[in-house]
């Protein structure tokens, strides 16, 4: 699976690709990254790709040539999927992380200052996405999330697949509570215990724990 990220701030996305699963993902192969610094489709030599806002107001819009003009050379085929981020967006879940992760390739374009040209949300987007209903500076911390959501998803990245699909509940999926040792701590004065069935050994009955202190998220 390859994800291509169109953005005019390259170097945040450096040290989260260096880290932890991604890294290894990205080192065996199962998933690749390409960050694409945007103002290489800009068409000044100052590499300008926003605009003031026609009809007024404050702030600069980012214009929708040059990013039409990337997607169009970073689109590899019919099996992709353009993301574009704004809090006008469908709102992003772990069903939209699933089906992402059914594409070979995903390209997705952060916006900044005031947004982007509503152009690329109408003809150059597959879909218009949100993280939540709070407004961000830029459209980097959502790509970095749609990447770890979906690519978590894809074969051998996280590890066990059955991991995977224990958890899974329909196009939903449960998450209970998880401990490790110490058995007993203190906090603030207080004994506080691993409770007693996770120490059973029973994992028949462990499960059905789980099942009833599971919380189903949609
Ligand atoms: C300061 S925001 C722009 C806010 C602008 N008023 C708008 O409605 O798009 C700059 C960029 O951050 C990204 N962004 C901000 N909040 C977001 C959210 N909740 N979900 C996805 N992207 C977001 C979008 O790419 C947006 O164009």
């Amino acid at each position: 699976m390859r994800f291509d990220i169109i953005t005019i701030f390259p170097s945040i996305f450096k040290s989260y690709l260096k880290e932890s699963l991604i890294r290894r993902a990205l080192e065996k192969g199962s998933i690749e990254v390409n960050i694409h610094n945007l103002r290489k489709w800009a068409d000044d030599k100052h590499g300008s790709v926003d605009d003031k806002p026609f009809g007024g107001e404050n702030g600069m819009v980012m214009m929708a040539e040059p990013i039409s003009r990337a997607v169009k050379n970073i689109r590899k085929g019919e099996d992709s999927m353009v993301i574009l981020f704004t809090p006008r967006g469908k709102k992003f879940n772990q069903q939209k992380a699933t089906e992402f992760s059914n594409y070979k390739q995903i390209i997705m374009i952060c916006g900044r200052y005031e947004g982007v040209d509503e152009r690329v949300a109408k003809y150059v987007a597959n879909e218009n996405i949100s993280i939540g209903n709070y407004v961000l500076m830029g459209g980097e911390l959502p790509a970095m999330v749609v990447l770890e959501t979906a690519s978590r998803l894809v074969p051998n990245v996280i590890g066990k697949e059955s991991f995977l699909k224990n958890r899974k509940v329909g196009e939903s999926f449960i998450e209970y509570p998880q401990y490790t040792r110490p058995e007993k701590i203190e906090i603030e004065g207080k004994e506080r215990k691993v409770p007693n069935i996770l120490l059973s050994g029973n994992h028949k009955e462990i499960k059905k724990w789980r099942d009833k202190k599971g919380k189903i998220i949609r």
